[in-house]
This record gives structure tokens, C-alpha cells and sequence, in this order.
């Protein structure tokens, strides 16, 4: 559900434009998923959203990274492709039939020897990941509801000055809606509220496709 939050189609495009954009292997993943996942493609983080996550990737250098939500896998390409050659990505989901078409992406990308997938739930393999070593780096965007679990398990496992990054925080801007009902949105609700008072992290939220969140750990 990430895309263009607070941008016009045009203002969107340009934005885009002047990053890195998407390159034909990340355009051809998201016509694949379009086509495979019909109304679930918006699931997919939005093209800046995945020029960030390999530029900061670029920046922390981790030898150990992880994902909590794989989808189809253009999020994991853009992690996957900031690794420098001593690092690999750890990715967990649930669907089995949606990181099909992830795994072929990243066979395609020249990427899959530095991309383990676990299928399962994400907090049942968290809980199975020892907390030594560390990961250096996270992305957390799965469910919403299982947000504040993942980031309590992700905290035990990450290396001080570590960087997590949350996606959809802004929900589409339903999180300003006091009187919602849905779950989701009152699970990022309370997920962002508490990091006001969290004193684990260095916290920064980035109007960005969906929004996402920048925890750094102290
Ligand atoms: C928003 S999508 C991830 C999008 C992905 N990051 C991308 O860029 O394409 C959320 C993913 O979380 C997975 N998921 C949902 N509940 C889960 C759970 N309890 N444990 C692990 N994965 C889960 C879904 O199967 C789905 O692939």
C-alpha cells in the first residue's frame, strides 16, 4: 500500500525521475506482480521508497540485513542490490505463492546467492533467529497488526547504531482518523505513538510513498 502518499500523479513522476529510478529488471517485477497479483500489487513499496532502501543500504554497509515481508520481492532487489559483497539479506514471509515470483526476480537479477528466504510467521521465525550475530539493518512491512511484536524481536537482534525501516506509517493518511475501525490503521496508530515515548531509538518519519519510519538504534 505504499505509493505516492500526498503527491500528485505529476509531482509524483517527477520525484522519480530525479532519484535513481526503477532500472528494467524493478519495472519488469512490477508489471509481473500487476499481472500475477492483480489489487494486491499495491502492496509493493513505491520506486522511491525502493531508491532509499538502496541507498541507505549503500550507507550502513551491513553484513547482515533482513526483511519482515517479501511480497513478490522488489523491495528485497533493493536492498539485495546495496550489499556490498560480504552481505546477505534474510527475508520472511508467510506466502509461499507470492515469493515464487520473488525467487524467480531475484534468480533474474543476479541476486539470489545473497537473498535467504524463510517462509512462516514472521514473529515464529524472528523468535528462532539467535540474537548473535546481529543484523546491522531491517525492513519491516508485513502486517500491521504484528508491527510492534516484529520490532521488539527485530530490537534483541540488532546491532547498536543499526537502522530499521518501517513502511506504511502514514496510512494513506488514515492515521489521523481518532474514530477509524480498522484494525490496521489502529495498529500503525498505536505503533507510531508509542515510538513518541521510545527511547530505544533515534526516530525520524519520511512523508515518502506510504511513510515510513527511520528507527536507529541507541
Ligand atoms: C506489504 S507486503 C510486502 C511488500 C514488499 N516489501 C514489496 O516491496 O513488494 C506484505 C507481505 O507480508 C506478508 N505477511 C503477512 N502476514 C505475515 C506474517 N504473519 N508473517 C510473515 N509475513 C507476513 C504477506 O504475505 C505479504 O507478502
Amino acid at each position: 500500500m505504499s505509493q505516492r502518499f500526498g503527491l500528485g500523479d505529476e509531482l509524483h513522476a517527477y520525484v522519480v525521475e530525479h532519484g535513481t529510478p526503477p532500472d528494467a529488471v524493478l519495472q519488469r517485477l512490477a508489471a509481473t506482480t500487476a499481472e500475477q497479483t492483480g489489487p494486491f500489487a499495491r502492496m509493493q513499496i513505491a520506486p522511491e521508497q525502493g531508491a532509499l532502501l538502496t541507498w541507505l543500504t549503500r550507507v550502513v554497509a551491513p553484513e547482515r540485513a533482513l526483511e519482515v515481508g517479501t511480497f513478490t520481492g522488489y523491495s528485497a532487489i533493493c536492498i539485495a542490490r546495496g550489499l556490498d559483497e560480504r552481505g546477505r539479506l534474510l527475508c520472511l514471509d508467510v506466502s509461499e505463492e507470492w515469493t515464487s515470483i520473488a525467487r524467480v526476480a531475484w534468480q533474474e537479477a543476479g541476486l539470489d546467492d545473497r537473498i535467504e528466504l524463510r517462509l512462516g510467521p514472521a514473529a515464529d521465525s524472528l523468535a528462532e533467529i539467535p540474537v548473535e550475530p546481529p543484523f546491522d539493518l531491517a525492513f519491516i512491512d508485513a502486517d500491521k497488526t504484528g508491527y510492534e511484536t516484529y520490532l521488539d524481536l527485530v530490537h534483541a537482534r540488532l546491532r547498536h547504531g543499526g537502522v530499521v525501516v518501517v513502511d506504511n506509517v502514514l496510512r494513506r493518511g488514515s492515521v489521523l482518523d481518532a474514530d477509524t475501525d480498522n484494525d490496521d490503521t489502529k495498529a500503525i496508530q498505536a505503533f507510531n505513538d508509542a515510538r513518541t515515548t521510545d527511547e530505544r531509538w533515534d526516530t525520524v518519519m519520511l512523508p515518502i510513498g506510504d511513510g515510513l519510519t527511520l528507527l536507529r538504534k541507541r
